[in-house]
Formats: structure tokens, sequence, C-alpha cells
């Protein structure tokens, strides 16, 4: 049986590849009918090609409403970034004013993705800047060593194909392929950076030299989280960025404030000398979730203080001043 049925293929395999010779009488209808007007007319083909065309056209103008986007497909944007944008969108450089709204086209779109390492991103504002790398469409790569750092500030982004948390010391060098490194790795608050001095300032400078010799290798740009503690002890107020401050080179902060600056320096060197496209960015107070409580710094101290209903303490005289702003205000308005 199944010999047969071979056979039979077989057979009909050779018909579909005969060619009829043109002596053959086979003839196909058309040439009996060559195509004219009267021939369109004919057999109610005029209406079938009206017909046609009638569904050619609704599909190429309904086309443009069915692909726009809904935000609800947007699955990689975390909703509570999501939200707070929106809610945050009264300054003029908003969320919605960079065109990611509901309805439109996400930034990534349309230009090239970009591969991103962010050192100490498992931190406070290193955190919040994954989450708008990521939303953006971007692959970030996060390096820290969780010192002062929370896997549970990045849960939400395992899983993430665009994600990657790599659990190093940036003392140590590492190479990678990436377009951009954002270095933060460095504990920012006076409790943790005063607890082992000698570690922070290895941190700023052989943390930096490291991700900085990275970024010459791969060609990538660098940008370097910098700090307002850089002006030391300020003779002017507010802190331009003409002013080179005033700076205790053997106090206990120094392991950070000349950290940072020797951090500056080398940066400033690596895009003088190596060619790096380098940014440095002074923070100053920044404030929001994923804070440690705790932690020595003003807001923190202040909110601890009052959810367990104690005194808030205000040091010194109580007049001196500093500028604090929101993180989404630093991370969303600032980075480039
Ligand atoms: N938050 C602010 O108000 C403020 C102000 C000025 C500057 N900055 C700068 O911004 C950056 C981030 O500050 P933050 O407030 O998020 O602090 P943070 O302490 O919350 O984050 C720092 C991160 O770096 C990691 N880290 C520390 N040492 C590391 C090492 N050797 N290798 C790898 N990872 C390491 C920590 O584990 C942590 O995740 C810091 O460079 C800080 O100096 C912050």
């Amino acid at each position: 049986m199944m010999k047969q049925l071979h056979k039979q293929t077989c057979v009909n395999h050779r018909r579909e590849d005969e060619i009829p010779t043109s002596t053959q009488s086979y003839s196909p209808k058309t040439l009996k009918h060559p195509r004219s007007i009267p021939y369109i007319f004919k057999e109610q083909r005029f209406l079938f090609i009206l017909v046609g065309i009638l569904i050619g056209s609704a599909f190429f103008i309904f086309q443009p409403t069915l692909s726009r986007l809904n935000p609800s497909t947007h699955s990689s944007i975390p909703t509570s970034i999501y939200h707070r944008h929106q809610d945050s969108s009264s300054g003029s450089s908003g969320f919605a004013s960079k065109g990611s709204f509901p309805g439109r086209i996400p930034a990534a779109i349309g230009r090239k993705r970009l591969r991103i390492v962010v050192t100490g991103g498992a931190g406070f504002v290193g955190s919040h800047l994954v989450d708008k790398l990521i939303s953006r469409g971007d692959e970030v790569i996060v390096l820290d060593n969780f010192f002062t750092g929370r896997k549970d500030n990045l849960v939400h982004l395992f899983g993430n194909p665009r994600f990657e948390l790599i659990r190093h010391d940036v003392v140590d060098p590492i190479l990678l392929e990436v377009d951009q490194i954002y270095h933060l790795a460095c504990p920012a608050s006076p409790v943790h950076y005063k607890y082992n001095p000698v570690k922070t300032i290895k941190t700023n400078v052989m943390g930096t030299l490291n991700m900085l010799g990275l970024a010459k290798r791969v060609g990538a740009r660098f940008l370097l989280t910098s700090t307002s503690e850089v002006y030391g002890d300020p003779l002017e107020h507010p802190q331009k960025e003409t002013y080179w401050g005033n700076v205790n080179p053997i106090g206990e902060r120094s392991c950070y404030d000349e950290g940072k600056r020797t951090a500056e320096t080398l940066a400033m060197d690596y895009n003088r000398g190596a060619d790096v496209e380098v940014r440095i960015a002074r923070i100053f107070n920044t404030y929001g979730p994923r804070m440690c409580l705790d932690d020595g710094r003003v807001v923190s101290n202040f909110v601890a203080q009052a959810i367990r209903k104690q005194p808030m303490t205000v040091y010194g005289d109580g007049k001196q001043t500093r500028s604090f702003q929101y993180v989404s205000d630093l991370v969303w308005h600032h980075y480039p």
C-alpha cells in the first residue's frame, strides 16, 4: 500500500512538471478574452474591482489609529514611576514634556538602544536612575557591592531581560562592552563614608580610575556623580561652578570631600588626555523614597524622628542654609 502511494505521488509530480509544448491544443481562457475595457465590464468584474479598492483604502485610512500605542502595552515601564511622573508633570520639563506620555511612541523607539553600566545602582539615587534608563528602553548593568545599597531597591526589575545585576566592588577592574557609564558607587551619607574612610577614598580614587579606564577602552561616555561637598565649608553662597571651595584635606570628612575632588580631577584628565567624553554632576542634598533611615542625612533624620514622634534635631544655630531636591527632579531632569 505504501509503495503504491509513493508511486502515485511520483506520478503526480511528473504531471505537474510537464510543460505543455506550443503545438498542443491547450490554450488558457485569457487568450480567448484579451484584457480590454469590455472584458472588465463583463460578469460584474468592475464591481469586484471597486469593492477591492474600497477595502484597501479603508485599511490605509484606519491603520494609523490601529498602530497608536496603548500605554498598557508598555509592560517595561514600572507603573510606580509612570504614575509618579504623570503626577509631577507640573514642572515645565516633566515626564510628559519628554514625549513619553500615554499614547505617544516611547523615546527609545527610533533611536539606538544603549547598553549602560550604573555603578552603585542598588543605592538610593542609583536605583531611581536605573528605573529611568530601563523605562526609556535601554539595557542596564548594575555593579554594586551592597555596602549601602539593597537588592530590594531593584527587585521589581528582576526578570526584565534588559536588566542585569552584578555584585562587584569598583575598586577591582572589570571589562564590559557598554556605551555609557554612570559612576555613582560611593557611600554618600556621613555615617557610612566615615565608617571606613580608607575604603571610601579607595572607592573614589581607584573605583573612578577603573571606570574611566573602562570608558577609555570601550569608547563609552562617562558621568561622575560628584557632590556639593567639593566646596567644603564654602565661603560663597550660593556656590557657582567657578568657585573652587574651602576644603579641609585632613578632616574627618576629607575621605569623601577630597575623594570626590580627586575623582573630578581624574575625570577631567581622562577627558583632556584620553579624549573620554565626560560629565560631572555636583549633586546637592537629595531626598525621596528608598533613602536609608538613620543615615545621618537631614531629611531622613527629620522623617525618622517624626515617625517615632521624637523631637526633630536641628544642628548648629539653626541659621544655616541648604538646598534640597526630590530624587525624581534629579534623575528625570538633570541626567543626560
Ligand atoms: N543623595 C545625595 O543627596 C547625594 C548628594 C551628593 C552626591 N551624591 C552622590 O550620588 C551617589 C549616590 O548616592 P546615594 O545617595 O544614592 O548613596 P547610596 O549610599 O544610597 O548609594 C551608593 C551605592 O554605591 C554602592 N557602593 C559603595 N561603595 C561601592 C564599591 N566600592 N563598589 C561598588 N558599589 C559600591 C553602595 O552599595 C550603594 O548601592 C554617590 O556617588 C554620592 O556621592 C548623593
